[in-house]
């Protein structure tokens, strides 16, 4: 059994209370409070007289709804094709944007329509650390200036500690030879090492991550996701990660997949792992060779095709005994969604694995 339930032979009429989340306990890591609730979110987006752009409808994120709440201490992974909405979610749950109609919740705190552009200034400021998809740096301030801001801003640090902070983030992100570049001088790579730096120059309860890894060597990749983990796990920071990419989903507590604005389904890891850099190597390179020959495998295929369709029409003009040669088809040939063949029995061995764990979840829920 990979989840643990409270058990509800000893505090029946409690548990009778508590939302169906709280029982959710794994082995070696226990979550807190709700940080983030979402009731009934959608969004519109209003495209003049074309219409709308139904960007976000009904989510439910909440202790009534199946997709629980995000929980102290969680890493929840936000997955789906492009356009399904997990910017615009990602936005609302740090309060960038607001939804067209339903309850937000972060940390306790309502947020609705009236709260003030101060108070969510500094509600960001004090407890969220962001990372948007376009990194957002200030183009006339340094890389070091551009982490140092927030500190600056909050006013809590005298100026010997958050120039030593801001010097030991940009470190940590491995820029500690490019702190006095500006944005236009780093790369698309480095920029989002300083977006990453700077949201977590204030320390934050909750971090929000937009695509943080997009732009990273699959080395750089690996050092990010190692260190949010590390955060996550040593410091409890609550984490929501946007990522396209599916090796991701190892570093997860729970994966949410989106589609058309919708939550699709919800999948529970019951353990979060960290990818080790030579082994990943080694899995994407056999990955590859495995492509090259599969390539091979179909040039092959289709170079026999064309013979045999030569040789066919020559045979037919020679003769109509000789049958042409059969080519059989793989399902996978045709399979638009990944060009990876091996990567993708990877993928599925981790999606079949966590659906288990999942239904054992479900199960033991239940
Ligand atoms: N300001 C806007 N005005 C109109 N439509 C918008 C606006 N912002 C987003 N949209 C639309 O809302 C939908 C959701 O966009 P969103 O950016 O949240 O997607 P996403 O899942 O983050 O995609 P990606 O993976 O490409 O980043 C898309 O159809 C997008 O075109
Ligand atoms: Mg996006």
């Amino acid at each position: 059994m990979d989840f643990q339930e409270i058990s509800e032979d000893n505090n029946e009429e409690q548990n009778q209370n508590n939302p169906p989340w709280l029982k959710i306990i794994r082995k070696d890591k226990t979550f807190g409070n709700p940080v983030i609730i979402l009731r009934n979110i959608s969004k519109d987006y209003d495209l003049g007289g074309e219409g709308q752009v139904h960007a976000l409808v009904d989510i439910n994120i909440s202790s009534n709804s199946e997709y629980y709440p995000v929980l102290e201490g969680e890493l929840l992974m936000l997955r789906g094709p492009s356009g399904c909405g997990k910017t615009t979610l990602l936005n609302i749950m740090g309060t960038f944007d607001k939804a067209t109609s339903g309850i937000v919740e972060i940390m306790g705190t309502r947020i609705d329509t009236k709260a003030s552009d101060k108070f969510l200034a500094n509600l960001r400021l004090e407890k969220v650390g962001f990372v948007f998809q376009t990194f957002n740096l200030l183009a006339t301030l340094s890389a070091f200036e551009n982490v140092e801001l927030p500190m600056l801003i909050q006013n809590k640090l005298s100026k010997k500690k958050r120039r030593a902070r801001t010097k030991k983030l940009l470190t940590r992100v491995g820029l500690g030879d490019r702190m006095d570049h500006l944005p236009s001088e780093l790369s698309g790579g480095e920029k989002q090492r300083v977006a990453i730096a700077r949201a977590l120059s204030n320390k934050p309860n909750l971090l929000l991550l937009d695509e943080v890894t997009a732009d990273l060597s699959t080395k750089g990749t690996i050092h990010i996701m190692n260190l949010l983990l590390d955060l996550n796990l040593k410091k409890k920071v609550t984490m929501v990660l946007v990522t396209h990419n599916p090796d991701l989903e190892v570093y997860a507590d729970r994966i949410l997949y989106f589609r058309d604005g919708k939550i699709e389904r919800q999948v529970i890891n019951t353990q979060q792992t960290a990818l080790n850099f030579k082994e990943y190597m080694a899995f994407l390179r056999e990955t590859e060779n495995q492509m090259v020959k599969e390539n091979d495998n179909e040039k092959n295929d289709k170079e026999k095709i064309n013979l045999s369709q030569t040789s066919d029409s020559f045979n037919d003009e020679l003769s109509d005994q000789e049958s042409p040669n059969e080519v059989s088809f793989d399902d996978d040939d045709f399979s638009s969604e990944h060009n990876f063949p091996n990567q993708k029995k990877k993928k599925n061995k981790i999606r079949n694995r966590n659906k288990n764990k999942n239904n054992n979840n479900n199960n033991n829920n239940n």
